[in-house]
């Protein structure tokens, strides 16, 4: 029920999304300065980016060199992927919780998944999934919302449980209903470490000073407590 919600969310916001991905602060000045601080060097690497939204991340990887295969389950932010990084067949409709049975094991240097893995109920597919289709010491990279945040912000009182959760986003244009599952950090580990993937590193971002000029009080907020959180992880 939620997927289906989840999915007419992001074809309602897709348009507009995209019209603001490039400067909006919590995207450009927090999520992807930090998240793309753990991708390191991609020059000639292949890269997966699973639920790629309208492609500013593989827009930002191809410029440094990478040939970058994204999907998402949202048909207009392929579309918009295509049209924004001008290739066409780079990127496709697909949903993140089902096999990557289109591609062979050990395709990929990198598989990078931002803001997207609290839209699933269980990670554990998804990662067997991201671990198969990595080469050997492949690296996954992603970025999620801070499991502490979470339980703050949706006031939950059942810290060890997976919970869908709810709220409403006005920050693109008319107020739009989000569904996502909120979870425990060991929820968020655990689903890694158990599929094979050796943590390398774990940050809690802090917004860079661009966030500052654009949205000063979110700025103070994040600089004292982190909304989000980001990993880099290899295959052993
Ligand atoms: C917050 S956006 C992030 C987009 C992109 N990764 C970025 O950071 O710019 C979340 C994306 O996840 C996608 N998504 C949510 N659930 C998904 C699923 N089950 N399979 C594939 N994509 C999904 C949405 O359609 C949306 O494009």
């Amino acid at each position: 029920m939620s997927k289906e919600k989840i999915k007419q969310a992001y074809e309602e916001l897709a348009e507009s999304y995209n019209a603001l991905i490039d400067t909006k602060p919590h995207n450009a000045y927090y999520d992807r300065p930090n998240t793309l601080s753990l991708v390191g060097d991609v020059q000639g690497k292949s890269v997966l980016d699973a639920a790629c939204g309208p492609g500013k991340y593989a827009e930002e990887l191809m410029k440094k060199g990478a040939h970058v295969t994204g999907f998402d389950q949202s048909p207009k932010m392929i579309e918009l992927a295509k049209q924004r990084n001008n290739a066409p067949n780079s990127f496709f409709v697909h949903d993140l919780s089902q096999p990557l049975d289109m591609f062979e094991n050990a395709s990929f240097d990198m598989v990078i998944c931002a803001l997207a893995l609290h839209y699933l109920v269980d990670w554990n597919q998804t990662m067997q999934e991201f671990y198969r289709v990595l080469k050997p010491a492949g690296r996954l990279v992603i970025s999620i919302e801070h499991p502490f945040f979470e339980y703050i912000y949706f006031k939950s009182n059942k810290y060890f449980e997976v919970e869908p959760v709810k709220c409403t986003w006005s920050g693109f244009g008319k107020p739009i209903e989000m569904h996502s599952y909120r979870r425990s950090l060991n929820d968020c580990i655990t689903p890694l470490t158990d599929n094979g993937f050796l943590i390398e590193k774990i940050l809690e971002p802090k917004p860079i000073e661009a966030f500052k000029q654009a949205d000063p009080r979110h700025y103070e907020e994040l600089n004292a407590f982190p909304a989000f959180m980001c990993f880099s992880a290899i295959k052993r």
